[in-house]
């Protein structure tokens, strides 16, 4: 028997047949996913076990988390045991925020607190301006946001101590508090408006409804649209270990600081795969334009000449269930905002997707983004707007996540390894001699 880990049911026996070795290796047992444990293959008494060869890490365990759990195949979602539709209806963004970042419900005293915190962080230093006058008019929001979030770490260079837990605290709320204002003085600066400031006595989403859409005199949420993107920051806010919290962690791996990770996670948020997803959801069904031409996308999606954006999920092999609350939220919007002509494009689209073997075989159901944009749209959102909706949210599992990383005592810098196929030693070819 070769390296005996406590052979029992939670091993299991690997022989490596070149040397006739065999392993027992323990398996950790989670409610969806069980995992083995390689680092107890010694490979000729390195410092490191067998690896695993797993590109994209669709099947690595990159850490343990107490945080979100997803079942993918039957399409559960939890923030810490409470299931998605619970909190979509009965909470709010920042009790939610608090839920994902202390691990419990907030008593009415410390979500005051919380609120009351968030609500005196809101401003950003007035360079913060300065910088955002450098982007052109129609620079896209999410380029500037990303530049403006690690320009923050600049003016808080006390953040770079990640290991006290009141300084992470401080910078955590912070986040919390700017991203909105950050997130609303990009869209005045594309729009050319003058920005507006926060003011204490609106709701999170009220105050960057006001600090977006207010022009000359005083400006009234409406309490609709304030509770549906309350409703959709709650249902944005974590999703496990997803490419943008993938990031987030790696970043935070190295101990940089979190707005310096965060702009990381952003930047992977950005990409149509990811959280860009909604703003190509936009365009898609604006290029698609009437549902008499749904059928000839239809098969350019199938003969992969184009990606029906919206659809899939690396993890949810049956519905998401953050799209079905949205597609009902969708409907309360636009009682406020009359109907977005582009819902009958999508819910065609989403008809003829869940008819057909094609879709059907590759378990392609719409996924959070495919409905978001639509809503956005209707609230008066420049596509360019939508991936920052999305990281705006965020930003409470990104430092949920990011935390938890700084506290595990199993985690170190991230340092994957590779299968090296290239070249073997060869010596320097003089100019002359190359052809
Ligand atoms: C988010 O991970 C998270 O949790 C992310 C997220 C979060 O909250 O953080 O949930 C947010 O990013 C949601 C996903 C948003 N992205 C999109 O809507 C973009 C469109 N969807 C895809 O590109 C795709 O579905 C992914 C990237 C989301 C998932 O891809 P997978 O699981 O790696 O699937 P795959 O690329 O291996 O595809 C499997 C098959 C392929 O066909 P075959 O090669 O087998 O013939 O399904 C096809 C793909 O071509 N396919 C699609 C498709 N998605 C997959 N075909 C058409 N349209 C699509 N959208």
């Amino acid at each position: 028997m070769g390296d005996n880990v406590n052979a029992g049911p939670n091993t299991l026996t690997v022989r490596d047949n070149r040397t006739g070795r065999e392993y027992e290796v323990p398996i950790l047992e989670g409610d969806v996913i069980r995992a083995i444990d390689l680092r107890k293959i010694k490979v000729q008494d390195a410092d490191f076990g067998m690896m695993t060869y797993d590109p994209a890490y669709t099947n690595t365990a990159s850490t343990r988390s107490t945080i979100t759990y997803i079942d993918g195949d039957v399409g559960i979602l939890r923030y810490r045991g409470y299931p998605i539709e619970q909190l979509a209806e009965r909470s709010t963004h920042l009790e939610t925020a608090y839920l994902l970042l202390k691990g419990e419900l907030p008593t009415q005293r410390h979500l005051n607190q919380f609120v009351h915190d968030v609500t005196r962080h809101t401003y950003v230093h007035e360079n913060m301006t300065k910088l955002l006058e450098g982007f052109r008019y129609d620079a896209h929001a999410m380029g500037m946001m990303i530049s403006g979030v690690a320009a923050l770490s600049t003016f808080y260079p006390e953040a770079k101590n990640v290991t006290d837990a009141g300084n992470r605290w401080a910078q955590i709320t912070r986040l919390v508090a700017k991203m909105p204002t950050l997130a609303a003085f990009c869209y005045r600066h594309h729009r050319g408006l003058p920005y507006v400031y926060p003011e204490n006595e609106f709701s999170y989403t009220g105050n960057f409804l006001n600090m977006l859409f207010r022009i000359g005199s005083k400006y009234k949420p409406n309490p609709v649209l304030e509770r549906a993107l309350d409703i959709l920051f709650i249902l944005h806010a974590d999703h496990e270990q997803n490419c943008s919290t993938t990031t987030m962690r790696v970043i935070g791996s190295s101990q940089a600081d979190p707005y310096s990770a965060l702009a990381g996670a952003m930047a992977a948020l950005y990409g149509p795969l990811h959280g860009g997803a909604n703003e190509a959801v936009l365009r898609m069904l604006t290029k698609i334009g009437d549902v008499k031409n749904i059928p000839t996308f239809i098969e350019k999606v199938k003969n992969k000449e184009e990606k029906l954006m919206g659809f899939g999920h690396r993890v949810y092999k049956s519905y998401d269930p953050r799209a079905n609350i949205i597609k009902r939220t969708a409907d309360e919007v636009f009682d406020v905002t009359g109907r977005n002509p582009l819902l009958d494009i999508a819910l065609e689209l989403e008809r003829i997707a869940l008819d057909e073997d094609y879709f059907v075989q590759r378990n392609l159901y719409p996924n959070v983004d495919f409905y978001s944009g639509i809503i956005y749209e209707a609230m008066g959102f420049p596509v360019e707007m939508f991936p920052v909706l999305f990281a705006i949210p965020r930003t409470v599992g990104w430092l949920a996540q990011w935390e938890e990383l700084l506290l595990d005592d199993e985690q170190k810098i991230a340092r994957p390894r590779q299968v090296y196929l290239g070249a073997d030693t060869r010596d320097f070819v003089p100019m002359s001699e190359r052809k």
